[in-house]
Parts: C-alpha cells; sequence; structure tokens
C-alpha cells in the first residue's frame, strides 16, 4: 500500500452512502454516527448537494481569488447576514481557518506591540504548525517541537489560571465551545463570560474554533450562538461543505485587519465548494432544520441517559445537539473495545479523550435511526457487562 502510515484505518473499503448509512465494497450496511467526523451535516449523497456539484461542475470549478464569483460573494454575505460579523475569508479546511485566525490574531497584536496568544489544555485546532502550537495536547506536539513562540496554555473552565496567564502582552485568546477531540467537553458560561471580559479589558481578540461544533450540530447555526458573547473571530469548517473541502474565518470589524498580501489560499472558496456550501448553508439556517437538530440531540441524549443509567462503567452523558459525548470509567473498559465492538454490529462511532465515545451523526439523522443507534449501542455495553 502506497498511502502514508499516517492514520490508523478500520479495515472498511466504502464504496457507497445513503443518509446515515454507508455501504462496504462486499455489499455490508453500517449505520454511521461518525459522519465523517461531524463533517457529513446533510448524510451521504444528499441529493441537493449531488445536484450543487453537478450543476457547478458542467458550468466552472475554479478560477482564482483573482476574480470574483457570485458563489462566494453570495456565501460570504449569506454568512455575515446569519452572524454578528463584517467579513469571511474562504479557506479549504479547519486547520487553515486556525491558521489565518492566528494569523490575523499576530497582526492585531503586531499593530499593539504584542504577540502571546492563549489557548486551551486539552484543546484541539489542527496539525499544521501554527495550529499545534495552540493544540493543548502533548502527545500531538512531541515531535514537531519547537513549535511558534509565544503561546501560554490556560486550563479549561479554569478562571484563575486565564487570570493569572492575562497580561499586556496577549493579543488573543482561542477557545473551542465545546472541546471536539478533547472530550466533548463544553466551556463553562461563567468561564467564557470571563475570557470576553478579560479580553475587552486587555484589548486581547477572542477567537472561537466552531471547526467541529459549528453549522448547526449544536442546534443554532453558530455555536456561539448558544452564550451571551460574540467573539471577534470564528473558525468554521467540516460541516460548512457537508463533503467538499472548504473553510472560513469570520471576523468582526475589530478583527477585520487583514489586506492585500497578507494571506491567501488558491483554492479557498473556489466555486465548486461554494455553490455547495451555499446549499448547505441554505437548509442547515433553516429555523425548522435547527429545531430538528435541538430535538433530536435532546432526544438522543435522553435515551442514553435512560439507557445507561444502571450502567455504572458510564460516568456522563455530554454535550449539545448533535455532538454527543458518552464517557467511560476507562478503568473499567476500553474505548478501543466499545469502537471494534460497535464495526462487529456494524454501527460507526470514534472516540474522542482518553474516555469519550463522541457521536456526531448527520444532522439529517431520523428519529428511528436514533433508536437503532440505541438498541445497538445498548447491546454493546450490555455485552460488557457479562
Ligand atoms: C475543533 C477543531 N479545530 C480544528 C480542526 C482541524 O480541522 P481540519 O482537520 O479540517 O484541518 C479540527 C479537526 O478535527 C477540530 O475538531
Amino acid at each position: 500500500m502506497s498511502i502514508m502510515k499516517t492514520y490508523k484505518r478500520f479495515d472498511l473499503n466504502f464504496v457507497r452512502g445513503e443518509g446515515s448509512y454507508l455501504y462496504e465494497k462486499n455489499g455490508d450496511k453500517y449505520l454511521d454516527f461518525v459522519a465523517g467526523i461531524a463533517v457529513n451535516a446533510l448524510g451521504h449523497s444528499n441529493k441537493d448537494v449531488v445536484e450543487a456539484i453537478k450543476n457547478q461542475a458542467e458550468k466552472l470549478i475554479h478560477i482564482s481569488n483573482l476574480y470574483f464569483d457570485d458563489n462566494q460573494i453570495n456565501l460570504a454575505d449569506k454568512l455575515i447576514e446569519l452572524s454578528d460579523h463584517e467579513s469571511v475569508f474562504f479557506c479549504n479546511s479547519g486547520t487553515e481557518a486556525i491558521e489565518t485566525s492566528l494569523k490575523i490574531a499576530r497582526k492585531y497584536g503586531y499593530e499593539r506591540g504584542k504577540s502571546v496568544i492563549l489557548y486551551m489544555q486539552n484543546s484541539f485546532h489542527g496539525r499544521s504548525l501554527g495550529a499545534l502550537s495552540v493544540t493543548g495536547q502533548e502527545k500531538y506536539q512531541k515531535y514537531f517541537k519547537p513549535l511558534i513562540a509565544d503561546v501560554v496554555p490556560v486550563e479549561f473552565n479554569n478562571i484563575e489560571d486565564l487570570e493569572s496567564k492575562m497580561s499586556n502582552q496577549v493579543c488573543a485568546v482561542i477557545v473551542e465551545p465545546i472541546q471536539g477531540e478533547g472530550g466533548i467537553n463544553e466551556i463553562e458560561s461563567k468561564f467564557l463570560n470571563e475570557i470576553k471580559k478579560i479580553c475587552d479589558e486587555w484589548d486581547a481578540l477572542l477567537i472561537f474554533d466552531e471547526v467541529q461544533a459549528g453549522v448547526g450540530r449544536t442546534g443554532k447555526f453558530f455555536a456561539y450562538q448558544n452564550y451571551s458573547v460574540v467573539p471577534d473571530v470564528v473558525a468554521m469548517a467540516k460541516g460548512l461543505g457537508a463533503g467538499v473541502p472548504i473553510g472560513a474565518v469570520m471576523v468582526n470589524k475589530k478583527a477585520d485587519i487583514l489586506t492585500y498580501g497578507d494571506h491567501g489560499c488558491t483554492f479557498g472558496g473556489n466555486p465548486l465548494v461554494t455553490a455547495v456550501s451555499n446549499v448547505v448553508v441554505d437548509k442547515i439556517s433553516d429555523d425548522n432544520f435547527l429545531m430538528d437538530v435541538t430535538i433530536k440531540g435532546n432526544y438522543l441524549k435522553h435515551q442514553l441517559e435512560e439507557m445507561t443509567d444502571e450502567i455504572d462503567f458510564v460516568k456522563k452523558i455530554k454535550g449539545k445537539g448533535l455532538i454527543i459525548g458518552v464517557e467511560f470509567d476507562t478503568s473499567r473498559i476500553e474505548i478501543k473495545k466499545i469502537v471494534e465492538k460497535a464495526l462487529e454490529k456494524k454501527l460507526l462511532i470514534i472516540g474522542a479523550g482518553a474516555e469519550t465515545i463522541r457521536l456526531v451523526p448527520p444532522l439529517t439523522v431520523s428519529i428511528d435511526e436514533i433508536n437503532d443507534f440505541i438498541s445497538i449501542f445498548k447491546e454493546i455495553l450490555e455485552s460488557f457487562l457479562e
């Protein structure tokens, strides 16, 4: 096999997808509660997405950001209309959205004679050297040091630690509203309010990494809309393209500081991906769609709570909307074994952090599919009780 060994892959080779299901080469059908790691927001082979790809591919796939294209203009206008922000930069991935955000932070700092970026322990922001530098998990950073300078970790949800690290040298604070890879850990409102207060006091930017939790996944279009705080910078990707590679960074007036020559991205927001993303945003931003995500998320959470009530190696059910975590006592049960057992039962799930199973199905998942998931997951957990 000539693919570099950067992923530990399961021995599965998928050839087709439909809604919440994936089909393996041998014909086996899998219920997909991974959704490309929170990417396939509209399920597999959504007909409107497929049509948008086909239609746009026949007209124009790529030009360059040297020129305008209505798909990109319309998508930017839509995101700005939905948000509290001023302008958008398009790129291809979450990591690139974070790199863009870090560069905005550094330029903001440059203009004020400061450069420190505060980030959270246990966070995940991507694998490039910049994004990795603010990813608070040693296992990802280990072989790649030295990383970028002037980045300081803060304990997530610890106000005292935050206050002790804040200074007139800080130009930005970056945080995930719900830590995804770190284990589906939600930010506490009082911690977030304190970050906002302290950023305002010290003239630093607040950057939200909504790469995993954004674009409808929490039941609000933007994850920040769950809180009373509006970040200066919002990084998005994953669900924004529902499977085509697109990332975006939105800024408010204060953070709208990148100008000609400061930044760029060859493929960023090309006609093909923005044509698709326009369809995705139209669908997901619909109030009924978002309400449905909230209802299904609450239902999934409630069913999980009820089902695991008597299972004492389940510690808690966490998350919001359709980004849910089941935390286990890993001295009693291994996350890897749960994932393997799920595969035997043709269910796709993944871990998040050392102790949590992450559930990020397509936002279009049905109540019947959630019920199917619950009955399979119940069988799996019960098999470990024997
Ligand atoms: C919160 C968060 N930020 C950034 C990234 C990096 O995104 P990408 O893999 O698209 O580069 C991820 C990916 O999992 C993520 O979950």
